[in-house]
């Protein structure tokens, strides 16, 4: 992923950047996870050099700001192909907001890591940590980020404006517009913890369960007409009805978070019903991924071509994230989106185990899948074929991280019956149901299989570092 990128489109050249800061951030997020893991274990590990607190924040604000700049890249992987534009319209601008945002990222990671918290006043807010879950940085931070998705947002409409206009492409732009501003919803500040609450839900829920399922929709859209020959008419129309069923369901759905934050009663209702219906445009997606390929695979069988893939490792990420996204996304989820489920599982390791595996099923998978497109298009191949490195990474992350969420899962399960069931839901009760074998020996297996998850993201890094090199003396010979 280093090199070889000089006769790319500047637009292509400025998505490797972004791959390669995701990258990094991605590596970051799994050693602190195993740091966070690790101190269920041993709660004295690392304490008050990096508490559970600070080890857990660095984890999960990692894991949203590299899949944003995995997005961000993919956009711009995407955009010339597209558009049929080469050179975005403000290009200059968009590269020198990559290097303020990777500049302005930085900084709040070596705040988080040495400052970690400040007094409980507005400077704290301005310059430390806001306090969000999944969205800490800093207010002054917060703004910066909005300029620079301003700026990236001016690059992709205005050259959108100027080139052809494809159902792909109009989907991203309007719904890059909703990602965007979703973002203001999570920045303003009110000291009634409810509503904070309500809106910084905004962010999160509709970012994970409405506008970031559109746009993996679009994303697995463009992979399939570049990777299997797909047709265009056919991909397009699968997308505008996920778009229509995910913002039908998610928009509503949002109502199973208002269950117990003192929002009012009718979201019971709302949540549980709208909720319940998310599943179904995730089943949309995964039937879209396999008719597509199933039909292509078809008729290239029977002219006798063999296989219709042209990128071995994309295809894989793509068809695991069809996989992952309903097993994570529509069933872990729907497993306790009702309110009297919920009541039970609410904030449980139950909700961990979903967490890990919808955000790794939904979103990991399809932007590795656009990392290795972007490879392809360094080395200029026509086809770029799994290799040993590229089987063993994809296997070994998958299987980590399915093996942590089952145990996870049973953890939750534990922590349902003993301490909410039986004990009541007390103090008291969260340490006895903390302590018991089922319990602990699943936070062994989360940590064991997070070690695994680790050596196949190893595996992940040294292919993206190598496969285009193999595969170019490969088709040179
Ligand atoms: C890719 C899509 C999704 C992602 C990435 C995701 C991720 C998450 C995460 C990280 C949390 C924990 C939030 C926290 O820290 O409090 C959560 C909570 C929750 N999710 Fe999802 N989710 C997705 C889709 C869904 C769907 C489709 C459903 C329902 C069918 C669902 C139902 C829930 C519920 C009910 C909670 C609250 C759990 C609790 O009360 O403790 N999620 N989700
Ligand atoms: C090396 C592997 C990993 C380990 C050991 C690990 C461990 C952990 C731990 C211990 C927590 C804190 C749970 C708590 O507060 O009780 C956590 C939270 C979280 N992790 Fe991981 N993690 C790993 C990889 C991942 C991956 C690959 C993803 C997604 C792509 C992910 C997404 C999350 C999310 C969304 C949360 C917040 C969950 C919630 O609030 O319910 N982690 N992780
Ligand atoms: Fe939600």
């Amino acid at each position: 992923m280093l090199n070889k990128t000089a006769h790319l489109s500047p637009s292509k050249q400025l998505a490797m950047n972004y791959f390669r800061v995701a990258i990094v951030l991605f590596g970051a997020q799994l050693l602190f996870g195993l740091v966070v893991g690790l101190q269920y274990l041993f709660p004295g590990f690392l304490y008050e050099i990096v508490d559970f607190s600070v080890a857990r924040m660095i984890h999960i604000n990692a894991l949203v700001v590299w899949m944003l700049y995995a997005m961000i890249g993919s956009v711009y992987l995407m955009l010339p192909d597209e558009t049929g534009i080469e050179k975005p319209v403000g290009m200059g601008l968009g590269k020198l907001a990559f290097w303020v945002l990777t500049a302005a990222v930085a900084v709040v990671v070596v705040v988080f890591l040495f400052i970690q918290v400040g007094p409980g006043k507005e400077s704290s807010i301005w310059f430390i940590n806001e306090g969000r879950e999944y969205l800490e940085a800093p207010r002054w931070a917060d703004i910066g980020i909005v300029v620079v998705v301003l700026i990236f947002y001016a690059n992709v409409f205005f050259t959108y404006m100027k080139g052809q206009k494809t159902g792909i492409m109009t989907v991203m732009v309007a719904n890059l517009l909703a990602v965007a501003g979703l973002y203001l919803a999570g920045m303003f500040f009110t000291d009634n913890i409810s509503m904070d609450q309500y809106w910084w839900w905004w962010v999160i829920h509709l970012w994970v369960e409405a506008t970031w399922e559109v746009f993996v929709g679009t994303l697995a859209a463009y992979a399939l007409l570049r990777v299997i020959g797909a047709k265009r008419e056919i991909v397009e129309m699968w997308l505008w009805i996920e778009v229509l069923m995910l913002f039908g369901s998610g928009i509503l759905g949002l109502g199973h978070h208002y269950f117990w934050i003192g929002t009012p009663e009718y979201w019971w209702e709302i949540g549980a019903l709208f909720s319940s219906l998310e599943p179904v445009p995730l089943v949309a997606m995964f039937v879209h991924v396999l008719y597509d390929w199933g039909k292509e695979q078809g008729e290239h069988e029977a002219e006798g071509k063999g296989s219709s893939i042209k990128n071995g490792p994309t295809m894989a990420w793509v068809t695991t994230n069809a996989f992952g996204n309903f097993l994570g996304a529509g069933i872990w989820g729907f497993f306790h989106t009702l309110p009297q489920v919920n009541i039970y599982t609410h904030g449980s390791q139950f909700t961990a185990a979903h967490g890990h595996l919808a955000f790794f099923g939904a979103y990991a998978t399809i932007l590795i899948g656009m990392m290795y497109l972007g490879i392809q298009d360094s080395y200029g191949l026509k086809k770029l074929k799994a290799t040993f490195k590229s089987k063993m990474a994809i296997f070994l992350i998958t299987f980590g991280v399915l093996g942590m969420a089952v145990a996870l899962t049973i953890a939750g399960y534990e922590q349902v019956l003993v301490e909410r069931a039986e004990l009541g839901a007390g103090w008291q009760a969260f340490f006895t149901a903390q302590n018991l074998p089922w319990y602990v020996q699943a936070q062994v297996w989360r940590e064991i299989m997070g070690v695994v998850t680790f050596v196949g993201f190893v595996y992940l890094v040294w292919d993206l570092l190598t496969i285009g090199k193999v595969e170019a003396a490969a088709e040179e010979a």
